[in-house]
């Protein structure tokens, strides 16, 4: 197969050499070696507020603040997979990452059909799997495949790059970094090979009508 894969890679963390960053340098190392190309990108530092509702990215498919948001969400228009990482903050993903993907999401009206999502969390002890969850979300009310590994994918550490003593979780991102690559390719056999779902023109309903 020729065509050469990207994958963005969101870090939610602001600690420069945390856990998300020891998990994300886990799946590089995969992709090196799948020649996958990536862009690794740390928010956790940021200023990012989160969505006032205002929805004028309905008329503009741009979020109002013109941020780092405006710039993942022109960048996962060209990238066939999304990682996003992010640390457990009591018991949830934290803060500013939740905030960019929920104005990454909301204003970007382009079809991420296909795309392949992974989701990544760390945390001290506990929380990791609502976490998971939560990040989750965001692949599976986008129609994007979701890739697994073999266990779910939780670094476990407190201090930064307390998560290399961590084998298990070390290697639960590789498989899940392999996985996503395969993922990757059988999705571009298939829209060669079968073709894309028929689709259906979106109903959209609330509970009150
Ligand atoms: C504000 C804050 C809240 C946290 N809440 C939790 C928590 O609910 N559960 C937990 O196990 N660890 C919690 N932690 C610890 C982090 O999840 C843990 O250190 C994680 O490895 C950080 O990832 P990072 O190094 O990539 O930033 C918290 C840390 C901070 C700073």
């Amino acid at each position: 197969m020729d065509k050469r894969f990207k994958v963005l890679m969101i870090n939610g963390s602001p600690r420069e050499k945390g856990n998300i960053t020891l998990a994300f340098s886990e799946m590089e190392k995969v992709f090196d070696e799948a020649n996958v190309e990536y862009e690794n990108i740390q928010i956790g530092r940021m200023d990012i507020r989160g969505c006032i509702a205002c929805e004028k990215c309905r008329e503009t498919g741009k979020c109002v603040f013109n941020d780092i948001v405006n710039e993942l969400s022109a960048k996962l228009e060209e990238a066939d997979g999304l990682v996003i990482g992010g640390p457990v903050y009591y018991g949830s993903a934290n803060g500013t990452l939740m905030s960019c993907l929920q104005r990454m999401f909301y204003s970007n009206h382009s079809d991420k059909s296909n795309k392949v999502g992974a989701s990544v969390v760390s945390a001290r002890r506990s929380g990791c799997t609502a976490a998971f969850d939560e990040l989750n979300k965001f692949f599976t009310m986008s129609n994007m495949p979701v890739a697994t590994s073999q266990y779910w994918n939780n670094i476990y550490g407190w201090e930064p790059g307390e998560g290399s003593v961590d084998d298990e979780g070390r290697q639960v991102m590789r498989v899940l970094a392999r996985n996503m690559v395969f993922l990757m390719k059988s999705i571009s056999l298939g829209k060669e090979q079968i073709g894309l779902p028929e689709e259906e023109d979106r109903v959209w309903t609330n509970f009150t009508r």
